[in-house]
């Protein structure tokens, strides 16, 4: 490897260096840079601890720059609506194997091609048939990934060795203008260390990735919180793979059957964890979204959540143990160490992974966490709480 100057100086024509540089003992621990826009106030909470550098620039300058390292094979986390994610060009194989590892990814997880025009959809599918073309006409830019049959010659990386590749076009201005600039379409899993909860503010990204990626756009709190909804059309079906905001009441509107993918999806408290086949999206069999510590989702009304509580909190002091409560509304709780009222639906959507990692900055041992209310029109919530909480979801 060539050795880096002290300085952290870019060596003429690498866009690499551009973060800089320094020593840590015998590593070289790179600053990522937090790109912020001008209209943002400085955040004296991102510096050294972060291991990033601000920058703080005009929106176009930002994505200029960013694009740049994008191009030259370096890794650029941006926000999108849904969560942040981790670009790479699709077309960089090693950029791609870069993203595996700093997530510590595994290896047969395919990751969403993110596109800015229909133009690059060409790029990577071989054929996109009517109704893909018509769920697109309709839902992008915006939350919803299609598979589409892979065209030959991209890298391995970008789909596992699958035969299919995930896209979407999202809908976040910074995240569009950074990908037109890139001039290629842009590979991006969540920007989370793989198994935590997805980041949903720049803060998240460094937390989990700061010092082993180049950059992060900082574009302010995630508007939906959660994933796009990852379908495939299957014959004359639309299968969900993955639920999120648009969901079946929105899918049902194309006139043709919508289901679940058997392995794919538990959407309910009552679903018992999927056996039998391979499930369909590699993405599925992973433990994710987790909290270090014990989470506990309770599906009941207030009252019934508030009883619980006061009981299951007493319990758990008594074996030395710290609790978190996470409530719909704030309502009469006994006091625990940490709390954090969620609000309802899509509120409680934007806020639950953010709610989650304050659960470990805290420090706590136990999550006691009131599901939400109408859990049919809360399914991809409802299914992120399945996967956050190994299942322990109950019934009170
Ligand atoms: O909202 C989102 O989709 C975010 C933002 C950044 O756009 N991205 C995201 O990516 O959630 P990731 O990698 O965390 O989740 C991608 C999911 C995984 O469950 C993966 O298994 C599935 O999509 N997936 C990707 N390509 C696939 C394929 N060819 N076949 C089946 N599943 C696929
Ligand atoms: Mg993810």
């Amino acid at each position: 490897m060539r050795r880096q100057k002290r300085t952290g100086r870019k060596a003429p024509g690498s866009m690499r260096g551009y973060a800089q540089r320094e020593r840590n003992g015998f590593a070289l621990v790179k600053k990522t840079i937090l790109w912020r826009t001008d209209d943002a106030a400085p955040d004296p909470t991102m510096g050294d601890s972060m291991n990033c550098i601000q920058r703080t620039l005009a929106a176009e300058e930002i994505t200029t720059e960013a694009a740049a390292i994008l191009r030259a094979g370096g890794l650029v986390a941006f926000p999108t609506e849904t969560v942040y994610g981790l670009g790479a060009s699709v077309f960089n194989a090693s950029a791609l194997a870069s993203v595996f590892a700093v997530k510590g990814r595994p290896a047969d997880n395919p990751l969403i091609a993110h596109v800015a025009d229909m133009g690059q959809l060409e790029l990577l599918a071989e054929r996109v048939s009517p109704l893909c073309r018509a769920l697109m006409d309709a839902f992008w830019p915006g939350p919803l990934s299609v598979l589409l049959p892979v065209r030959a010659g991209l890298p391995q990386e970008l789909t596992a060795g699958l035969a299919t590749v995930a896209v979407r076009m999202p809908r976040h201005p910074l995240a569009l203008r950074l990908i037109r600039e890139t001039g290629a379409p842009l590979a991006a899993p969540s920007a989370n260390r793989s198994g935590r909860p997805s980041p949903t503010t720049a803060a998240h990204v460094l937390e989990d990735l700061g010092g082993a990626i180049d950059g992060v756009i900082d574009g302010g709190p995630c508007k939906i919180g959660i994933e796009s909804t990852v379908i495939e059309v299957v014959g004359d079906a639309i299968v969900i793979l993955r639920p999120g905001q648009i969901d079946v009441s929105a899918l049902s509107a194309f006139g043709v059957p919508v289901r679940y993918d058997a392995h794919a999806v538990q959407v309910s408290a009552d679903t018992a964890a999927p056996g039998g086949a391979a499930p369909r999206s590699p993405g599925q069999k992973y433990r994710h979204y987790a909290p270090r510590a014990d989470l506990q989702v309770l599906m009941g009304r207030n009252g019934a959540f508030a009883d619980f509580v006061q009981g299951a909190l007493g319990k758990a002091r008594a074996e030395g143990k710290r609790v978190a409560v996470l409530s719909r509304r704030d309502q009469a709780l006994p006091q625990a160490d940490f709390s954090y009222v969620l609000g309802e639906d899509d509120e409680m959507a934007a806020r639950l992974y953010d709610a989650l990692r304050a659960c470990d900055s805290a420090g706590v041992d136990v999550i006691y966490l009131q599901g939400p209310q109408d859990e049919e029109r809360s399914a991809a919530l409802v299914n992120r709480l399945y996967k956050a909480a190994a299942g322990k979801i109950l019934r009170i």
